[in-house]
């Protein structure tokens, strides 16, 4: 059970105050009946509330997926630059959600924004592997004895070894390649830092699917949509 002025301001219907006005206003109904007190305790899941006359679609979290653009922060807030979040409409703002992990500054393609901390720990926890695929474009020809040694464990820079990752030829010349990548691992600038041990360069990165969902080719860079049920329900039984 929750305070109804609390559910309402957590939808984005104004602070607590502007939500007690409504209810004073005669504007909020529970269960067709016109609400008198703004702190009486409701169940939002199980209650109709209607709000001047229209039924407030209640949810707890919410779950998008975005096709990151470049140039733009994976965070809620940045001193300098623009964050994911400041893509988002008003309407998911008030959920104050946050993206699953990071994808760099200059890395573009799937990145899941929710505001649900569990599903969120799970996501990122590197006890979970969860698959990350990753298009990329190299400067150098990429061949296969650099196939044997992402499937052997990368060593980086710092020592680090990777767990083994699977890397597919796309197209490779002289001139450059492009290839995918699936890592099971989130490190710092990882997929980048993979090439650079094997002496070679990222030169372009967008990440294609997460935890069995692909990016939704539809989207334009910068733009997100709602998860479907389907797509909920697989990451939720990772
Ligand atoms: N690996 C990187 O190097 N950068 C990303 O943004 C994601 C994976």
């Amino acid at each position: 059970m929750e305070r109804l002025d609390k559910v309402l301001a957590n939808l984005g219907y104004g602070s607590r105050k502007e939500v007690k006005a409504l209810v004073k206003n005669k504007e909020v109904e529970i269960d067709g009946k016109i609400a008198t007190d703004s702190s009486v305790q409701i169940d939002p899941e199980k209650c109709e509330i209607k709000v001047a006359g229209n039924v407030v679609n209640y949810r707890k979290y919410i779950y998008l997926m975005m096709n990151k653009p470049d140039g733009v922060v994976s965070a809620t807030f940045d001193k300098y630059d623009e964050t994911v979040i400041d893509l988002i409409d008003d309407e998911y703002k008030v959920f104050n959600p946050f993206p699953v992990g990071r994808l760099d500054k200059d890395t573009v393609g799937l990145l899941l924004i929710t505001n649900d901390g569990e599903l969120n720990h799970r996501l990122i926890s590197p006890k979970w592997h969860v698959d990350k695929v990753y298009y990329a474009e190299i400067n150098k020809k990429v061949e296969e004895r650099d196939i044997e040694a992402f499937q052997k464990g990368i060593v980086l820079d710092d020592g680090y070894k990777c767990m083994p990752a699977k890397l597919e030829i796309l197209r490779a010349d002289e001139h450059g390649s492009e290839v995918k990548v699936t890592i099971q691992e989130g490190k710092f600038h990882q997929v980048k830092r993979m090439f650079n041990s094997v002496g070679k360069n990222v030169v372009f990165l967008k990440r294609v699917s997460f935890g069995g969902i692909k990016l939704d080719e539809d989207l334009a860079e910068g733009e997100y949509r709602e998860l479907s049920k389907e797509e909920i329900e697989i990451l939720k039984s990772i």
